[in-house]
């Protein structure tokens, strides 16, 4: 479809990198250095993009490199990667400690390939290029100018999907070690200023609330140290024009293709730029390379969309749909769970689980998930972490329990924590020297549990063989693949003193190494992961867990912030959305049943509860539920998503819709989520509809698509507090 995607124009060293809607261009000056030129919009010029470069007068006080004619200055240039120590005095994406103790990188363009497809990120998850034929990588070759050693800067092009995917390959072409201090994954250094950032903030159980603010002069740091993403700040955001909206405006998206600690740092210097820098977090990493080794970095992926956040979301959705999760699932229908957590919590056996299964199955649900509680002696959060063996005074042969569920004719979940070790347990008195800790220091506890050192491949593969083992055994469909703590005393037993800085990253790569070797032995499985909820929300989970528990706030008011804060980047199939109990265990509210299946809806559909446990007037919407959930998922399994209320605020009305991609049906879903006592009507304007073609939407009428999106329509929804709607939208 494509003829070209990346061009490079041989005259002036320019490379510009093409996509459906953006361009990127960047080019190698006279002196090797690779300078940022536009990120944005399509363009069409080559050559001429060199006039673009920033060649200000600038005072003495910002050096320029040895020969290299003044008024250069590195600290004003915009580059495609910075080094430290050699005049850019701003966030660098790149520190080398030399083995003379120096530190320093400078980096000169030394040659480049293109190559069709992407790159295959070894140990790390990232993008695949599956049946497109357009992807196309540009790897640059440049040197350190004193060292010699080699970095490859990646860029993969998708242009069907409007993202371009960057990483970093540093090779040590040099006969000495050196250690990397930092290596970002991708640096956009924008000649923008004035611009603000969206970012997403939260903690447990009040994950990803989108923030926008205004970025002054200085630097704005999101980051993790927790050992995973973490619930307090994810690694994708976003910068944006001071006017943009949900539906125009420039939006520059990163989402960071990472699951263990991380930085982004957003700088904007004194003259007019921006620099977003992201990657592994420098705070906790150091890596030693050794002549002939070479280190990948995480991918990041960019989308830079000019109809605003709502644009770039889609973009993002398209492209984790198309080139990230696994495509046995991306667009497959997923089963209407029953999770039993909040329907037992540790207080089960086989035969409450079978009697909820049995209950469940009649009213149309497709899987019943046995969480925490089913192994070891379990009764409780003290006991047992690791013992991946049944209780079976609790559940009897899981393989039984499986078979019984089986013979419902609905499938069966089981949860797992594979990570963690408690005191308490089997594997803790057969190796207690599998916790990752400091030796000689006290180790932190955290929910009466320690890490393993995952950071050791002959652990991870003994918890691979236990957990694979029984789920191959028992015939377990899906696995709740769960981690409830953050890391502390991060320390790798088996590396040298000089390697410490490795045990955080090793310790990622530990995890993802488990995922791989899971579902080689167990290939029709589906994970779901889960961090306490979505502690670990992010695109690199998302390459193994098609689902991901978005949060333990089950509450349906908490949920619109939740939801569409993680809509923002990660496609809504991609969220574990569940009906709960009320008042609800997290917050005490108490909202109307079918308000609760209109936000679980809009992710991967389930319950948290016990359906036996239902009033008769609730239980008798559940298969009506189910069946809506057959009649939207196609829509968030391969639809566009518009949310039609910012979502950076508090609104007292959240609205969204899909819409499926020929335009021909739809979803629109409105929950108030506080009154106003004699407030406004609400009046919505819809997208993404064919404006020339008429719509049928819910009972409210028939209208044209260009009055839907251009006038708006008033929508009913109950002035009550949690009130709802879902209004199915078809072409009439
Ligand atoms: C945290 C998860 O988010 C919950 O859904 C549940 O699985 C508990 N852990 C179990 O300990």
């Amino acid at each position: 479809m494509f003829s070209t995607m990346i061009t490079y124009f041989p005259n002036s060293k320019v490379f510009r990198l093409d996509t459906r809607t953006t361009s990127y261009a960047f080019f190698a000056d006279p002196n090797g250095f690779l300078l940022h030129l536009h990120y944005g919009a399509r363009v069409s010029d080559g050559d001429a993009l060199v006039a673009l470069a920033r060649r200000e007068q600038r005072p003495s006080f910002q050096p320029q490199p040895a020969g290299v004619p003044w008024p250069f200055s590195r600290d004003t240039a915009p580059q495609e990667i910075s080094g430290v120590n050699t005049g850019d005095y701003r966030v660098p994406g790149l520190s080398i400690r030399w083995d003379d103790g120096s530190l320093a990188a400078d980096l000169r363009y030394v040659s480049h390939e293109i190559r069709p497809g992407a790159p295959d990120m070894g140990d790390l998850p990232g993008a695949f290029a599956g049946d497109d034929k357009d992807v196309e990588t540009l790897d640059i070759l440049a040197r350190d100018a004193a060292r010699g050693a080699s970095f490859h800067l990646l860029y993969t092009v998708f242009p069907a999907t409007d993202v371009i995917v960057r990483s970093v390959r540093i090779e040590n072409t040099t006969d000495s070690p050196f250690t990397i201090e930092r290596v970002a994954s991708a640096q956009l250094d924008l000649r923008r200023d004035g611009l603000h950032l969206l970012q997403l903030p939260g903690a447990w159980v009040r994950e990803r609330h989108a923030e926008r603010l205004p970025l002054g002069g200085g630097i704005h740091t999101m980051r993790s140290v927790r050992g995973a993403t973490g619930h307090s700040m994810n690694n994708a955001f976003a910068l944006l024009s001071s006017d943009a909206t949900e539906s125009q405006g420039d939006a520059w998206g990163f989402v960071l293709c990472y699951s263990g600690n991380f930085r982004a740092d957003v700088d904007t210097d004194p003259f007019g730029s921006t620099r977003a820098v992201t990657g592994i977090a420098p705070d906790t990493f150091s890596w030693k390379l050794a002549p002939g080794e070479s280190f990948q970095a995480p991918e990041v992926f960019l989308a830079y969309s000019a109809e605003g956040v709502g644009g770039m979301s889609r973009r993002f959705h398209d492209f984790m749909r198309g080139h990230l999760i696994d495509q046995k699932w991306a667009k497959a229908p997923r089963p209407a769970l029953v999770n039993c957590w909040e329907a037992a919590y540790f207080n089960f056996n086989a035969e409450k689980i079978l009697a909820i299964a049995r209950d469940a199955a009649s009213l149309g649900a497709e899987m019943i998930v046995v969480d925490d509680g089913w192994f070891g002696r379990r009764d409780n959060d003290k006991v047992s972490m690791g013992d991946w063996f049944e209780n079976s005074a609790k559940v009897g042969d899981m393989a039984d329990l499986v078979r019984g569920v089986h013979d419902l004719g609905i499938k069966f979940g089981l949860w797992f924590e594979p990570e963690m070790i408690g005191e308490d347990s089997e594997i803790f008195r057969a190796h207690p020297d599998w916790v990752m800790c400091i030796p000689g220091r006290d180790r932190s506890i955290g929910r009466y549990q320690y890490l393993l050192d995952f950071t050791r491949p002959e652990i991870v593969d003994a918890v691979v063989d236990t957990v694979a083992g029984l789920a191959s055994r028992a015939g377990i469909d899906y696995l709740k693949y769960d981690m409830n703590r953050n890391h502390t005393e991060a320390f790798a037993a088996a590396l040298p003193p000089e390697r410490q800085g490795e045990a955080a990253h090793r310790f990622i790569l530990g995890v993802y190494r488990f995922h791989r070797l899971l579902l080689e032995r167990c290939p029709g499985l589906l994970v779901e992961g889960c961090s306490g909820g979505g502690g670990r929300f992010d695109a690199g989970m998302l390459r193994y867990t098609p689902q991901i528990w978005c949060s333990d706030d089950s509450d349906a008011v908490e949920r619109t912030r939740i939801q569409g804060g993680t809509s923002i980047f990660y496609p809504c199939s991609t969220m574990g959305a569940h009906v709960s109990a009320c008042p609800n265990h997290q917050v005490g509210r108490i909202t109307p049943f079918e308000t609760r299946a209109t936000v679980a809806l809009a992710g991967t559909f389930g319950y948290e509860l016990d359906t036996t446990k239902l009033s008769d007037e609730d239980r008798a919407l559940v298969p009506k539920q189910i069946a809506d959930f057959h009649r939207y998922h196609p829509l968030t399994l391969a639809g566009d998503h518009y949310r039609l209320s910012n979502t950076w605020s508090d609104n007292a009305v959240d609205a969204w819709m899909f819409v499926a991609k020929n335009r021909s049906s739809g979803l629109l879903s409105v929950v108030r989520r506080r009154a106003v006592p004699n407030g406004n009507d609400v009046v919505l304007r819809l997208r993404g509809l064919d404006p020339a073609a008429r719509y049928e939407v819910g009972e409210l009428g028939v209208w044209s698509g260009d009055t839907l999106m251009g006038a708006g329509i008033p929508v009913p929804v109950p002035c009550h507090d949690a009130a709802s709607m879902r209004l199915p939208i078809r072409r009439a």
